[in-house]
């Protein structure tokens, strides 16, 4: 069902708030201004959402979050599968933001500023399934993201879901990934609702 007001709206079970919201105008007032795109929620998190409402995670597995912005993807598998969930982006002023959406979503989630770069074997060794939607837009981008899949791989993370409207540095990283890696698949996705959106999921698996 999707219900929605003038400053939010009701999608994949998730209340998200827009830019009208009181809340969300306190924290900009506050002095939280996003610096790499983090301003908003993208819609390719959609694309995911959708994916995994035919395609469960299991409670158990640890789900990582990364260019998180708002966390509304993060915050899905945390109340739509009872996962547990971090989040990280290079943006430490994002962080506010995903914090009060799962204050009005009442479900968990927590966050840290790293930047994908700073993401060592160590540390994605502590997750099973990696998620990230409209992080590949630049064409450093896609260079940063196969080297991270490459160190998640080897820290056994299973599972790798990065979505996006198709823009040329992701879709680069998606020809890289098919020649790289034996289990990876490219899942188109045409949204009507909650919005138009259109876009694909690369998915590896390792
Ligand atoms: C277009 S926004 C998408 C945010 C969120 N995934 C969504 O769908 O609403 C891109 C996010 O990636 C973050 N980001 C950009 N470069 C990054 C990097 N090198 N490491 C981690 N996060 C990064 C930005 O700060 C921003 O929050």
């Amino acid at each position: 069902m999707l219900m929605s007001d003038h400053t939010s709206r009701q999608a994949f079970g998730l209340k998200i708030l827009n830019a009208r919201h009181k809340e969300i105008r306190r924290l900009k007032r506050e002095g939280y201004i996003a610096e790499i795109h983090g301003n908003k929620f993208w819609n390719s998190s959609f694309l995911i959402m959708d994916y995994l409402r035919q395609h469960p995670i299991p409670s158990s597995k640890r789900v990582l979050e990364i260019g998180c912005g708002w966390g509304l993807l993060g915050l899905f598998c945390s109340k739509k599968f009872s996962c547990s969930v971090h989040g990280i982006d290079a943006d430490e002023n994002v962080i506010p933001y995903l914090d009060l959406h799962a204050k009005v979503n009442k479900t968990k989630m927590t966050a840290e500023k790293k930047k994908f770069e700073q993401l060592s074997i160590a540390y994605l060794s502590q997750f099973d399934v990696i998620l990230g939607a409209d992080i590949c837009f630049w064409n450093e981008m896609t260079e940063a993201l196969l080297k991270l899949i490459n160190r998640a791989k080897r820290g056994g993370v299973s599972t790798i879901m990065i979505a996006d409207p198709c823009r040329s540095p992701f879709t680069d990283l998606a020809e890289r990934a098919k020649e790289r890696y034996k289990d990876v698949s490219v899942v188109e996705k045409f949204l009507k609702k909650p919005v138009n959106a259109t876009g694909e999921i690369l998915i590896i698996n390792t």
